[in-house]
């Protein structure tokens, strides 16, 4: 039998899970059913990630021992994932006994084969995403503080004796890699993040912290504990038994795909790839980097209030309504917008109207014409044949998509025959046929029907399985599903009652639609802090900030500082200004005087390495570059922006 290893990221559990960390699990289900269905036999890996200093802290915070909060929250994400439907096969905890045992195991070989050494970390770490950055890779404000690039929190500056990998060597065997398997990273934009990053050269890896315990300890010098990164992707093979059985392990190694949210890419496809290669196991197959939601356009984040509950979702929608509208309305791999009327519009029209309505009116029909029995159908004419090479085209479609991740596309291929499905019953007229007597025609129309319905309700199993197997009860259907693939049409048996029941999905009266309500959480001043910059601001908010059109008239280096011009700037009405800008690795000050620039005009005055600033020069930067904000055509000195 082939198979199929697919893994999530593990969750940390410093917090209760959110929509957010629902959407790769729910994601990762889909593929599993869908491997399961076309006759794979998967392995679907889920977990939780408890070690480090983030949840260290958080237990701290909340008054409790470390493993207790571990035990308590990693209880919750396994409930949540039962209540989801999620056909995980395994559930690995980082806090496992065989776990730690084998990242000790792991770790002891990259030691033996010279990977590792011990030198003195000194540099940014951001506590909430458990990364290492460099200087040249942080963010800093005005007054030289310094912001995680990723998550935008305030950075926390270390040194410490480390163990460190030789990440740098594996630079070029990693180009070789991502040369010779041009689809080991997709989507293709994430794949060529990480290329640039290794283009750009890789520095080693700091893997041990010394500053507290809560981790596994590092083999033969127990004072280090492996750093959490380190521990939590080798849970990819110390699930299926690496080290302690073999077979188990060769049987499933390499994954088929580790499917990641698109922020924690860097270590999937770069550091876990380098440390495999370290130890000599084969790279997995493919990494999948997705998108990320946002919530009515907002970061998902307590403090904001919007960190939903999937279990509320689950409760009023249900389950395949969550599921599909997930798949539907978010493209998979790009980052999209959980938003509840979007979701009522998608149950409404997708799932009611189209589905759920077209199975109600045909099982009425053979209820009330055929006595509730399956038709025999007769001879077919044109427009059958279309319904069913229309099916056979979609079929391969479907397969193609969902082979290659196109979640969303499969569903809007299904959806177009679904359409085609109600065009089909229209234009038959069956309620006419019937009315005409003419039984013969209209038994063929409605097993049509139903077929269709029913090859569909098999497509979208992995996607919607409780409403795919209420059809088949609908239809009475048992044989397996798998028949779909392989079978040409009349799979539903004729003489087999239909029964009518409620609809496949209720609508929700827009008009009374109640929003379910999230409690907001008074933020502490620490998320505060990291919330204010993705915090959705209103019109008077921004008319607040005085932007003008200044031209640089002198600019010179401040002495002692790598990053620092003085310049002096006509602000027209306003005259003239001081103001300290942190430009000088993209710009000498020659080519800064005579340029029109944009600066915030009513900034309060700070002092930057002891020279006053008295207001701020906008500029735009990603990564290493930087460009200056001018304008297109020429305008006087103070000109407003609005
Ligand atoms: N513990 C690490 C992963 C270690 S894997 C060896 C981690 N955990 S996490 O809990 O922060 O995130 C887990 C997954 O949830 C990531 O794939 C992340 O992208 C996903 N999501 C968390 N919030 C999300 C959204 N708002 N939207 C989509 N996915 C997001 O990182």
């Amino acid at each position: 039998m082939k198979k199929f290893y697919i893994t999530t990221p593990i969750y940390y559990v410093n917090s209760e899970p959110h929509i957010g960390s629902a959407y790769t699990t729910i994601v990762g289900d889909i593929i599993a059913r869908f491997k399961r269905l076309i006759g794979y036999e998967v392995l679907y890996l889920t977990g939780t990630d408890e070690h480090g200093q983030k949840i260290l802290q958080s237990a701290k915070e909340k008054g409790k021992d470390p493993q207790e909060l571990c035990d308590e929250l990693s209880g919750k994400f396994k409930q949540l994932w039962k209540d989801l439907n999620i056909t995980n096969d395994y559930f690995i905890r980082t806090t496992d006994p065989e776990h730690m045992e084998t990242v000790q195991f792991f770790v002891q070989k990259m030691l033996e084969n010279g990977d590792i050494y011990k030198g003195t970390y000194k540099g940014w770490y951001c506590v909430p995403c458990e990364t290492y950055w460099n200087e040249d890779e942080t963010h800093r404000n005005e007054v030289g503080e310094h912001f995680c690039p990723s998550c935008g929190r305030p950075l926390n500056f270390l040194e410490e004796e480390n163990y460190f990998f030789r990440l740098s060597k594996y630079t070029e065997p990693l180009l070789k890699h991502f040369k010779e398997n041009p689809d080991f990273v997709e989507p293709e934009f994430r794949k060529n993040e990480m290329l640039k990053i290794l283009e750009s050269g890789l520095k080693d890896l700091s893997i041990t912290r010394t500053t507290f315990n809560w981790g596994i300890p590092m083999p033969g010098d127990p004072k280090h504990v492996i750093y959490v990164w380190v521990d939590a992707l080798i849970n990819y093979i110390s699930a299926i038994s690496y080290g302690r059985d073999e077979e188990k392990f060769n049987k499933w190694w390499p994954a088929d795909v580790h499917l990641i949210g698109k922020e924690i890419n860097r270590f999937h496809s770069i550091i876990w790839p380098a440390m495999l290669m370290s130890v000599g196991l084969p790279l997995p197959k493919k990494i999948f980097a997705h998108g990320w939601l946002t919530v009515n356009g907002q970061k998902i984040s307590k403090s904001l209030g919007n960190a939903i509950d999937p279990r509320e979702f689950v409760k009023k929608y249900g389950n395949d309504v969550i599921r599909y509208y997930l798949t539907r309305d978010i493209v998979f791999g790009k980052d999209g917008d959980f938003s509840e009327e979007n979701l009522v519009q998608r149950l409404n029209s997708d799932l009611a109207n189209d589905y759920g309505n077209l199975l109600h009116r045909t099982v009425a029909m053979v209820a009330k014409n055929f006595d509730s029995v399956i038709p025999e159908p007769n001879e077919l004419t044109e427009s059958d044949k279309v319904l069913i090479s229309n099916f056979k085209y979609l079929l391969n479609k479907y397969l193609e998509y969902m082979n290659s991740y196109k979640l969303t596309n499969a569903l809007e291929e299904i959806w177009h025959y679904i359409g085609e499905i109600n065009k089909y019953f229209d234009e038959n007229k069956p309620w006419v046929l019937a009315k005409e007597g003419n039984k013969e025609r209209l038994a063929t129309i409605l097993y049509n029907t139903l077929e269709a319905i029913l090859r569909v309700a098999t497509l979208l199993l992995p996607f919607m399985p409780d409403s795919s197997k209420e059809v088949f009860n609908r239809l009475s259907y048992d044989l397996e599903p798998i028949k779909v693939f392989e079978t040409e049409w009349y799979l539903l048996k004729s003489g087999n009652k239909v029964f009518h029941g409620k609809p496949l999905f209720t609508k929700i009266d827009l008009s009374k639609f109640e929003k379910i309500a999230v409690k907001k959480e008074e933020p502490s001043k620490k998320e505060q802090a990291s919330v204010e910059g993705v915090k959705l601001i209103n019109f008077d908010d921004f008319k607040k900030i005085d932007l003008r059109v200044a031209e640089i008239l002198e600019a010179e280096r401040i002495e002692k500082s790598e990053k620092l011009i003085k310049l002096i700037i006509d602000l027209g009405e306003l005259g003239r200004r001081q103001i300290v800008a942190g430009i000088a690795k993209y710009y000498s000050p020659n080519e800064l005087i005579g340029k029109k620039i944009i600066v915030v005009a009513n900034l309060k005055p700070a002092k930057l390495m002891g020279v006053e600033s008295q207001g701020m020069l906008l500029a735009a930067k990603i990564n290493d570059k930087l460009t200056l904000l001018t304008i297109d055509t020429d305008i006087e000195p103070g000109a407003k922006i609005s």
